[in-house]
């Protein structure tokens, strides 16, 4: 296809520091890759905050639902998680996520969690601090809650609206047209009728599998003409799709 394949650190770079924490974004940065991807949800007093699970029991010290906790809770949290040479990490709220990458040119794939919690109204919430911060052009909205997904449709670019696929669904690119989105990220186990980034992309629609961490599945997925490749190791990853011999 001949196009560049796009390298998106998923959770910050979190191969190399703690997912989803300041620390990740600012390796992910130094790593030159071109987009990050985050997951955000809401805390009991109504921040956006990033983070992966619905609860801090994997990746912090504390213990709790994120929509029982106040933020002020949420930092009394170490989420430093047994990588050496980190201490006294904290949750970052959305701005500090998105501090980080305003001064660059990287594309933010916002994960909205919301499809076990369902936080109403979250992405009213989410837009209007990616609009004060002006990051519109910069930031691609993703949910596995497409119902969430549409709500943002008409006040978002068609483009800025990626719609997450774990598994079988077949021709989503069909799907992704109909909705209205301009984008399909899938697992990509899910990429498995031959003719499928070719289909979607006669649609207009790009696709941006997910999580890529052997290069060999990354180079042939460069190979089919995906658009990004979401991966904990953008260093690696990124070298691996760019050498000249694949
Ligand atoms: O957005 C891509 C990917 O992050 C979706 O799965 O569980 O890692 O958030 P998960
Ligand atoms: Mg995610």
């Amino acid at each position: 296809m001949g196009r560049v394949t796009a390298i998106w650190a998923h959770r910050g770079a979190c191969a190399y520091a703690p997912e989803n924490t300041v620390p990740a974004f600012e390796v992910a940065v130094q790593m030159k890759a071109d987009g990050v991807e985050i997951d955000v949800q809401r805390s009991a007093d109504g921040h956006i905050v990033v983070i992966h699970d619905e609860t801090i029991n994997r990746t912090s010290n504390g213990v709790g639902r994120v929509v029982d906790l106040t933020l002020e809770e949420l930092r009394r949290c170490d989420l430093t998680n047994g990588f050496a040479g980190r201490r006294n990490v904290k949750i970052p709220t959305l701005r500090d996520a998105l501090d980080v990458f305003r001064p660059t040119s990287m594309t933010v794939n916002i994960e909205l969690k919301n499809s076990v919690e369902l936080y109403p109204g979250m992405e009213d919430e989410v837009l209007r601090i990616v609009q004060e911060m002006g990051m519109e052009d910069q930031v691609v909205y993703s949910s596995f809650n497409h119902f969430s997904l549409a709500n943002l449709r008409g006040r978002v670019a068609k483009d800025n609206i990626a719609l997450l696929i774990s598994d079988g669904l077949y021709d989503p690119w069909l799907y992704a047209d109909w909705f209205g989105a301009g984008a399909i990220n899938p697992a990509y186990q899910a990429l498995q009728q031959p003719n499928y980034v070719w289909l979607s992309d006669e649609k207009g629609i790009k696709v941006n599998p997910w999580t890529v961490n052997r290069d060999e599945d990354a180079i042939r997925l460069k190979n089919l003409g995906v658009d990004a490749i979401i991966t904990d190791f953008p260093d690696r990853v990124g070298e691996a799709v760019r050498h000249p011999e694949y």
